[in-house]
């Protein structure tokens, strides 16, 4: 009897002690303890306090008419027959802007083309490029001119009639529901992605084939950002006003550098559009609400990248399926990650004990806000 009360001090006290030390290291780590840390903290609380963001539908909810004006441009330049008739096993979006040609012929020369994706690995992708049109006049028309030759070559352009502005990214958002939901409802999966972004084709395909064979539902993978609070300084890209988002914390939502979903989440989605308030500018958060709506939640993958460049090596390579900031390196990153030698480096115990030691090296060093996350050196 004794005894046990002892010990069950001694546990207690164990636990104060070490929360003291690491609360008191966290004190430490982050001298600047500012309203950064403090907004986190609060949207955290939050996130893992409130049981649901129920509250999102009944003030986010507008009437059809209204949500159908959100998205209703007209279409400058579309292909409707992208998907007709064919088993797709993933259907790419690229959010693209008018002037980004140079991006756009690196991605379809690269994991972006379709025939080497249908020869060497034998399913049906389809990659599209949303956009909108240049916000500045004079160049827009020039820019029209040479979008037409490209879509007349490619024929893989989606353009709406909209500004394409960073504010209208959600217009973008919807887009691609819509278009989805229109021409190509048959997809099994639907990825959407940045157009600097590395995405290894061969290994994200991989992935969903098995998904495919487990014939998952309800799927929605990438790096997800939870608690995430609304930024209140004026100066800041992702400002958020009280009136367009009054809480203190976003609904769970994965980094809009690139994720995928399902064919039956795609559906609920594009669904859930036709009964909210677009005016919540950011993309990636405006689909978390969406999200709420449709009774889905993102799961994390530990190989996609949010704001994160990949470590340049073959045995990140081996597992990688998104990176982004790859503006430049497109064809040099594809060139090096689809090598033969890569597929087959960690296999066997040495193949697999020197990977590991090499992903704990550049992945879980401290302050390591650039890349994977330290799991990845594990998976
Ligand atoms: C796409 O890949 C095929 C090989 O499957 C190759 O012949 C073709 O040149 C590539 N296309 C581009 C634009 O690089
Ligand atoms: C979004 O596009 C619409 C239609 O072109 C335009 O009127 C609006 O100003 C744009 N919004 C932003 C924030 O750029
Ligand atoms: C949508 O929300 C914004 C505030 O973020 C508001 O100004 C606007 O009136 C709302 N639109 C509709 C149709 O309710
Ligand atoms: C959201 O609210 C609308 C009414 O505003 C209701 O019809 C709908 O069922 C609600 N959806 C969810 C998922 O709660």
């Amino acid at each position: 009897m004794f005894k046990n009360c002892r010990r069950v001090r001694k546990s207690t006290f164990l636990q104060l002690v070490s929360m003291c030390c690491i609360l008191s290291v966290l004190m430490v780590c982050w001298d600047q303890v500012d309203h950064h840390v403090v907004s986190h903290v609060k949207s955290y609380s939050y996130r893992y306090l409130i049981s649901s963001y129920d509250f999102i539908n009944k003030s986010l909810s507008v009437s059809p008419k209204e949500a159908a004006q959100f998205g209703s441009f007209p279409f400058l330049l579309n292909n409707e027959n992208i998907c007709k008739d064919q088993d797709v096993l993933l259907l790419l979006f690229v959010k693209s802007s008018p002037g980004n040609f140079k991006r756009r012929r690196a991605i379809r020369s690269t994991w972006g083309n379709e025939s080497y994706i249908k020869n060497e690995l034998g399913v049906i992708v389809k990659v599209v490029f949303a956009m909108g049109v240049h916000p500045d006049i004079p160049s827009k028309i020039i820019i029209q001119k040479t979008l037409h030759k490209e879509h007349m070559n490619h024929g893989d352009l989606i353009q709406q009639d909209f500004l394409d502005t960073f504010h209208n990214l959600t217009v973008k958002l919807l887009l691609q529901f819509r278009w989805t939901h229109e021409n190509c409802a048959h997809a099994r999966f639907l990825m959407t992605a940045d157009d600097d972004v590395f995405i290894h084709l061969p290994n994200l395909v991989h992935h969903i084939q098995d998904l495919g064979r487990q014939n998952v539902r309800d799927l929605w993978i990438g790096h997800v950002h939870r608690g995430a609070p609304p930024i209140r300084q004026k100066n800041s890209k992702y400002y958020m006003s009280f009136e367009m988002y009054q809480w203190s914390s976003y609904p769970d939502y994965t980094a809009g550098a690139g994720y995928v979903v399902s064919g039956d989440v795609a559906a609920k989605i594009y669904q859930a559009t036709l009964s909210l308030n677009a005016s919540m500018y950011i993309d990636d958060v405006f689909m978390g609400i969406c999200a709420i709506l449709a009774g889905v939640s993102p799961q994390e993958h530990v190989y996609f990248s949010g704001e994160a460049k990949t470590p340049y090596h073959p045995c990140i390579y081996e597992k990688m399926i998104t990176s982004h900031g790859h503006a430049d390196d497109v064809r040099y990153l594809w060139k090096v990650a689809t090598a033969p030698q890569v597929q087959e480096i960690s296999s066997g115990l040495l193949g697999n004990l020197y990977c590991t030691a090499v992903k704990i090296m550049l992945l879980c060093k401290p302050y390591n806000s650039n890349t994977y996350s330290c799991m990845a050196a594990f998976t």
